[in-house]
């Protein structure tokens, strides 16, 4: 493959893949597709998986994955490998290598984001794979195509694919932009218990019935607050509604309702922290707003010595995975390394926004790419 550094060079492209916060999630109908649609504002977090992307050789006939950090499943079904293999499909006609088939590629993903969590991490994977086998093989799609592609993967993939804080309706493929809050980004301390809830499960108990005493209220707050986000929201004033918050997504009493402890873990987590505390997505982390990086990490380690003490219940597979992060308002830039040839040696041509002071304390921070090319071949 050829690069800017010359022939021979091997191409890692390299995409970080955010979490994604739902600061409102109202369910607004159902649609008789088996989906329902949504008004939620989605924002990206500075927590994040990493994903490097590398062509095989030829002759190469399947993708590979390989998965470090928190346990994941590398199975075929895995997002990122049917991501590859659609976005494949999608190009093998047009792509500059045509007649021949876009090379296989070797994926690791160096993974930070709790799974089936609500927080999106798949998706954002999925997203960040599109992305970058296109990148790698030199092909482009047309922004409606890419669009296809994501929504036919999931339904918050569009919103990852679009990069950015944003208003999502539709079943998850309407990604309208939204401004980031004015002042100092905004800090959210994540707390997940170790169980994983699936959004079918979660959508199914909304749909029998687990749902807030005002059914409209979800909906109303993520009105009220869009438009404020629109007219130019200060990020104070964004905390200040962190109560409004906690009744603004419609999925909150179905996670509660299907997983044993959690109403009593909340409430827990509520006196702990002296917060009211809200849930991303179909759960089960939960979250709540501070306004700064060292308040939010002071609350960390409340919320982790509540958890060992046993004044917070424990709910799943011991103790959660608590973290601070930042919400991103804008999309994260791409990034590409190039190897040096036939050595094998990865020189950083640009630096990504990587914090490693921002991750999960308990995930400790490393480089997400490794120093050897060695899948590449
Ligand atoms: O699209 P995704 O694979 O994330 O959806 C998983 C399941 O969650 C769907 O099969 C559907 O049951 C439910 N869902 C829904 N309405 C949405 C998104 C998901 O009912 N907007």
């Amino acid at each position: 493959m050829k690069s800017e550094s010359g022939v021979g060079a091997r191409i890692h492209v390299v995409r970080f893949a955010p979490a994604k916060l739902n600061l409102t999630l109202a369910v607004v109908g159902s649609r008789g597709d088996g989906y329902h649609s949504l008004h939620s504002i989605m924002v990206p977090l500075s927590l994040g998986d990493a994903l490097t992307l590398s062509p095989l050789r030829p002759g190469s006939n399947r993708d590979t994955l390989r998965i470090t950090g928190l346990a994941t499943p590398a199975t075929p079904a895995n997002l990122v490998l049917r991501a590859i293999a659609a976005a494949r499909d999608a190009v093998e006609a047009t792509w500059p290598g045509a007649p021949a088939v876009p090379p296989r590629l070797a994926a690791r993903l160096a993974k930070r984001i709790p799974v089936a969590a609500g927080l999106g991490g798949g998706s954002s994977d999925a997203a960040a794979a599109i992305d970058g086998a296109l990148a790698a093989w030199g092909a482009s799609l047309d922004h409606e195509r890419r669009a296809e592609l994501a929504a036919a993967l999931g339904s918050d993939v569009p919103f990852f694919l679009v990069g950015g804080a944003a208003l999502v309706t539709g079943r998850g493929e309407l990604v309208q932009p939204l401004p980031e809050t004015q002042g100092e980004p905004p800090v959210v301390l994540l707390v997940t218990p170790r169980l994983a809830v699936s959004t079918a499960a979660a959508f199914e108990a909304y749909a029998s019935g687990a749902r807030h005493a005002r059914p409209a209220l979800a909906l109303d707050i993520s009105e009220r607050l869009t438009a404020q986000i629109k007219a130019g929201l200060t990020t104070s004033a964004l905390l200040e509604r962190i109560g409004e918050l906690a009744l603004a997504n419609d999925l909150m009493p179905a996670a509660v309702s299907i997983v044993p402890g959690m109403q009593g873990f909340v409430t827990a987590l509520e006196k702990t922290i002296g917060r009211p505390v809200c849930q991303s997505g179909s759960g089960p982390t939960l979250w709540s707003l501070y306004p700064s990086l060292a308040e939010a990490r002071k609350a960390v380690r409340f919320v982790r010595l509540a958890a060992v003490n046993g004044t917070l219940p424990l709910v799943g597979a011991g103790e959660p995975f608590v973290a601070a992060a930042t919400i991103e308002g804008r999309p994260m830039p791409p990034t590409v390394q190039l190897t040096d040839g036939p050595t094998g040696t990865i020189r950083p041509r640009t630096v990504h926004n990587w914090r490693a002071d921002q991750h999960g304390p308990d995930e400790p921070a490393r480089e997400p790419t490794e120093s050897k090319g060695d899948e590449s071949r």
